[in-house]
């Protein structure tokens, strides 16, 4: 299979279809019909320059699931070994000595620490909230604007179209982190960003076993460069993992799905219940992001968060649910929960992140409440 063998599933084709048949190879007789890894690092050498040849540049396993991501997020994909060498590539490869990067202040902490503390080059760094009253003089002399909604842990949401307008009259690119929407939660591309990246470590590959990221643009330039990077640097997948989110893919609406069913059942619990001072997912009509969310995203997943009197609260509601385990991360199969100050995020101390799994609702919603009587 070479460049462009894939199938690309794209509209009029629904959600479902497009995650099961993305990046599949045309049908074969005698071949396999679900995707299988290719481990090569070596490949017989050929004539054509768009042959594989050597595992750092090039593989049939990221080409697949390349297309599959590719299509569903509306531009060309570029995997990386993880969400941060997405984020970080993309730093690398965009910005230079002298430049000015816009980035979240409350979004997912290592973006800020990567460009304060590892670049060394001379940037100079904008924090901007979520919700700031975003306008000219927030992107003025800026490069590149980062955006994460909705952000992480805060559940905050920005508007995308009109940063967007405001980045691109300035000269500014614009990328946004849409790890908590997850390609078929928003299309940042559609919604007139630049460039969208996200760790596929959560929703996408979906079963917490595997670490994976991307970087999708729609400007070949721009792709070309990030590929040659990618090649030089080094910071290349594993064709391993990336069959593994390939085959976690195919699931993603059906996980999504479920995933907000949860998340719309414990909110309700969660807004009712007196050891809770506050709960937050953009996907409720109460919740104050809910009206931009709603405008700009396509669906709401499974992630919301609440907080708890303090971090002892907090620990023994972990320590009392049998279903929700105390785990740093989120999107996955299995729910789970994450103080967030423990990690020097600035949000009250009894916050938890709350990612809901695929567990049954009615499951989920008698844990919590279980949980929450040890609170009290
Ligand atoms: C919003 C966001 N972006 C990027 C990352 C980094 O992803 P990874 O852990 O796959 O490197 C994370 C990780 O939690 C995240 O939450």
């Amino acid at each position: 299979m070479s460049a462009g063998e894939e199938f690309v599933v794209s509209e009029p084709f629904g959600d479902g279809t497009r995650c099961v048949h993305g990046g599949l190879v045309p049908a074969e007789p005698g071949g396999p019909v679900p995707p299988q890894p290719v481990m090569a690092s070596q490949f017989h050498l050929s004539d054509d320059p768009s042959a594989d040849f050597y595992g750092r540049a090039g593989n049939p396993t990221w080409r697949a699931l390349e297309s599959a991501i590719g299509a569903l997020d509306g531009g060309s994909c570029v995997l990386y070994p993880s969400g941060m060498a997405a984020v970080s590539a993309l730093m690398r490869v965009l910005l230079k000595p002298g430049d000015t990067v816009v980035l979240p202040s409350d979004g997912y902490y290592l973006g800020r620490s990567y460009v304060r503390e590892h670049m060394m080059n001379g940037l100079v760094v904008r924090e901007v909230a979520t919700t700031a009253a975003w306008t000219a003089e927030t992107v003025a002399g800026a490069a590149l604007v980062l955006l994460e909604t909705p952000s992480n842990p805060g559940l905050d949401v920005c508007d995308i179209t009109a940063i967007a307008r405001l980045a691109h009259a300035a000269g500014a690119l614009v990328a946004v982190d849409n790890t908590t929407a997850s390609p078929l939660g928003q299309r940042p591309l559609a919604l007139g960003a630049d460039i969208t990246l996200a760790s596929d470590t959560k929703a996408v590959a979906g079963h917490s076993d595997v670490l994976l990221g991307h970087i999708t643009a729609t400007d070949p330039d721009l792709v070309a460069r990030l590929r040659t990077e990618r090649t030089v640097s080094g910071a290349v997948p594993g064709p391993f993992e990336v069959w593994l989110a390939h085959r976690g893919l195919g699931t993603l609406d059906l996980r999504l799905a479920r995933q907000a069913e949860n998340a719309a059942a414990l909110y309700d619990v969660l807004r009712e219940h007196p050891a809770v001072r506050s709960v937050r997912w953009p996907g409720s009509p109460l919740d104050p992001a809910h009206e931009v969310a709603a405008r700009q995203m396509r669906r709401f997943g499974g992630v919301i968060s609440f907080e708890l009197a303090s971090a002892e609260a907090a620990a023994r509601f972990l320590a009392a649910s049998r279903l929700v385990s105390s785990a740093t991360s989120f999107g996955g199969l299995h729910s789970n929960a994450d103080r967030r100050a423990r990690w020097g995020d600035a949000v009250p101390e009894g916050l938890l992140r709350l990612s809901c799994g695929c567990e049954d609702t009615r499951d989920l919603v008698a844990d919590v409440l279980t949980a929450l009587e040890a609170v009290i």
